[in-house]
């Protein structure tokens, strides 16, 4: 009795050392996290450590199997308490019925519930989603552009604010992982994905990249650069067909943006479910490993994609069968499988691999803890709920954010005789497929996987926007476009025509388009609006550049590439049209005039034969003000190259212009770009005002890879001459 009296006194003075009294130094916040991940993981079994690497589709929990509906309680018992699986996600479109914030929140808290407080060790889970343009799969969640449209704006500061509040609003609903952003380039206009890119510049990406994770992660919302990588390129420009690159131009191109998040603190990885020089990247242990993590440094989580594995499989044909492509690919660096249905199969091999020590326990350790590691980090060991309440009224419309995101996106491809802004209009007539569709404008990845359900996100049409954003005095009428007659009547009783274009939505293959063609009546409809003779402006809204036939291209006075521009389409529109806004946007990619000259990228290695020109080159936009630039003398310094350029507004209006600094590169015994962007930024100028600019160009982007055809080396500067250039101004510097 006294023996016992001593112990509990002993243990109630060195409270932490007595494992009847004491919480598990897991549950201590104030201690550091690798100490609570070893803690946590020598208290686990291998089968719970198995559940952590597992992520199942949310619809599991509601029917085991596709089917939507209510959280059943057996199946979270089955999945989240005896299998212990670590996360679930909403593939595109799947949710809670009804959709609503509020739903969202009680769904992930009812799952989170089932995992801490029935679970052994009471593991939160992590709950994933694609919140690639805003809160997409919540109805009443403001839709932002798609990151094309984002690219557009060139702005860092402002894709920063997007994403700090979706990462506000996924925290509301208790969705801490976020797949996005995209790091794959946009190098391919007849890719599905083009429109989920931030364009085909590595910087201009990078940076975005950067400033989306730092965004999410602000709100401790994990980010995921997804899909690493080389996933952009595929041959043929179909999705998820097997891509070639050149080694030096995975490093040059294709790892930068990636480089860029992982500098910006990503916590998560999504691997590309292509393959890349004939070998799938889901089993390629020199890409998921000995680049992004020896090279690259990355310390995460790297998830595989959308049942990955079983594609090395049915798909690839590259694994003998399921065990195999298992043990490839948890080897080769995937640490959390989303298998969205076949938990079980998955589970039973990945334990038998272990047992027959085809994969290691070191490795399920590693894999595991990194999983743990990232629930650290998020905080969700402390607060593993939310207010269901409180959801609802942070994802409601975030309206001016969006609104000046498309703003600064809308890019004034053409302006002839500067019939924009309408500033003499009394009656304006609106048509075009894309003037009433709602979906057109949001894209793919809108409430539902193909945004076919996108017309439920809040916003207006482009034609709402306009009637309402009309300045007094002007009349704006609507025309059906498949009305001809009622057509052709109301072009003749207004004084401009406002066409809206575009694609449906699509997503991933779905959206491949080998010719970037739109439907021919919307060609059609162009050379019917050239025959009555009035002022005809162009608005695209389209998740890539389009080719037009000659003849349909040459019908518009004005042309204005809108992108995907989400929930505030019309009310940006209205502005600009209206001339309430200055345009600033500049094309994130290169417009090609024919797609047979795809894959076609300003950063091109140096032409042979003359080519033809693009239709508008990358970086390119108009504005309704003119802008001149002069170059001063540029200096190296140790890490980067710096110039000053004056920025001059020679026109009417105040204006933003993006500057842009391209460098040349000297012979240097191996082929160069033709140029690369180095460095860019954004200034508003008044009408008649001077500044003087700064910009300073990482050394990094100087660099090229040394060496002969196969060379693995890493991307280095070279010494030499280079020339910078600015608009039509050019300076030489000397580069050590
Ligand atoms: C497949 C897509 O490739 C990927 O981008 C997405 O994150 C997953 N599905 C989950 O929806």
């Amino acid at each position: 009795m006294i023996k016992r009296w001593r112990f509990t006194l002993a243990c109630a003075v060195l409270l932490g050392s007595c494992p009847a009294l004491a919480q598990p130094l897991y549950k201590d916040p104030a201690q550091p996290v690798e100490k609570r991940v070893a803690d946590l993981l020598a208290r686990m079994t291998l089968e719970e450590k198995l559940g952590q690497m597992t992520q199942v589709a949310v619809s599991k929990l509601m029917s085991d199997g596709w089917g939507l509906g209510p959280l059943k309680g057996e199946l979270l018992e089955r999945y989240l308490v005896q299998r212990g699986i670590g996360s679930v996600l909403s593939g595109g479109g799947m949710g809670p019925v009804p959709n609503t914030p509020r739903a969202w929140a009680e769904m992930t808290n009812a799952i989170q519930r089932a995992a801490v407080e029935k679970g052994r060790l009471g593991i939160p889970l992590l709950y994933g989603v694609d919140a690639v343009h805003g809160h997409n799969n919540v109805v009443g969640a403001t839709l932002y552009p798609h990151s094309l449209g984002l690219a557009a704006t060139w702005n860092p500061a402002l894709v920063e604010q997007v994403a700090r509040r979706v990462g506000q609003e996924l925290r509301a609903t208790g969705t801490l992982w976020n797949f996005a952003p995209v790091a794959d380039l946009g190098r391919d206009p007849r890719w599905g994905r083009f429109y989920e890119t931030f364009g085909e510049d590595p910087l201009l990406a990078g940076s975005l990249v950067a400033a989306t994770v730092r965004g999410l992660q602000a709100g401790r919302v994990a980010a995921t650069l997804k899909h690493f990588t080389g996933y952009g390129q595929p041959l043929g420009g179909t999705d998820r067909s097997p891509a070639f690159l050149a080694p030096r131009t995975l490093q040059e191109v294709w790892l930068p943006p990636f480089r860029a998040g992982l500098e910006a603190g990503a916590l998560t990885v999504m691997a590309n479910s292509g393959s890349l020089n004939g070998v799938p990247v889901h089993a390629s242990r020199y890409l998921l490993t000995d680049v992004l993590r020896g090279q690259m440094g990355f310390k995460g989580v790297v998830i595989s994609d959308w049942n990955d594995i079983d594609k090395l499989v049915g798909d690839h044909k590259a694994a003998a069968g399921f065990a195999d492509a298992v043990a490839m690919s948890i080897n080769a660096g995937v640490d959390v499988y989303m298998v969205p249905m076949e938990v079980d199969r998955y589970l039973q091999t990945l334990k038998e691999l272990v047992e027959a020590g085809r994969i290691s326990r070191a490795r399920v350790d590693e894999a595991a803890g990194r999983v743990l590691w990232l629930k650290f980090q998020l905080g969700l060991f402390e607060r593993p709920y939310v207010e269901a309440a409180e959801a609802e009224k942070v994802v409601e419309a975030q309206r001016p954010l969006a609104k000046q995101a498309a703003l600064e996106s809308i890019t004034l491809l053409e302006n002839a005789a500067f019939t924009l802004p309408l500033t003499n209009v009394k009656t304006l007539l609106v048509t075009g497929p894309a003037a009433t569709d709602k979906t057109m404008q949001m894209g793919g990845w809108s409430i539902d996987w193909q945004g076919k359900e996108g017309a439920k996100a809040p916003g207006a049409t482009v034609l709402e926007g306009l009637q309402k954003g009309a300045p007094q005095g002007v009349k704006v009428a609507y025309a059906d476009p498949k009305d001809a007659r009622a057509l052709a009547a109301a072009v003749r009783a207004s004084d401009a025509v406002v066409v809206a274009l575009g694609e449906k939505p699509y997503a991933e293959n779905e959206g491949n388009n080998l010719t970037g063609e739109l439907p021919a009546e919307q060609y059609k409809l162009l050379r019917d609006l050239k025959a009555l003779g009035k002022p005809v402006v162009l608005v695209l809204l389209a998740g890539r550049p389009l080719a037009f036939p000659d003849d349909a291209w040459l019908v518009p006075k004005a042309i204005l590439m809108a992108y995907l521009p989400g929930s505030e389409a019309g009310s940006a529109l209205a502005d600009v049209l209206f001339g309430r806004h200055n345009p600033s946007g500049r094309l994130p990619f290169t417009w090609p005039k024919l797609f047979g000259q795809v894959p076609f990228t300003y950063d091109r290695y140096p032409d042979i034969y003359p080519k033809a020109e693009p239709l508008y080159p990358f970086g390119y936009g108009l504005s309704y003000t003119d802008f001149t630039y002069r170059l001063q003398a540029a200096r190296a310094t140790a890490n980067a190259v710096e110039v000053d350029v004056e920025v001059r507004n020679t026109g009417k209006r105040a204006g933003s212009d993006v500057v842009q600094l391209y460098t040349r590169f000297p012979p240097l015994g191996l082929l160069a770009p033709r140029e690369r962007l180095v460095a860019f930024t954004k200034v508003n100028l008044e009408p008649g005002q001077t500044r003087t600019l700064k910009l300073t160009a990482p050394l990094d982007r100087f660099a090229l890879v040394p060496g002969d055809v196969f060379s693995l080396e890493l991307p280095r500067v070279l010494p030499g001459r280079y020339v910078l250039r600015v608009g039509e101004q050019t300076v030489g510097v000397e580069v050590r």
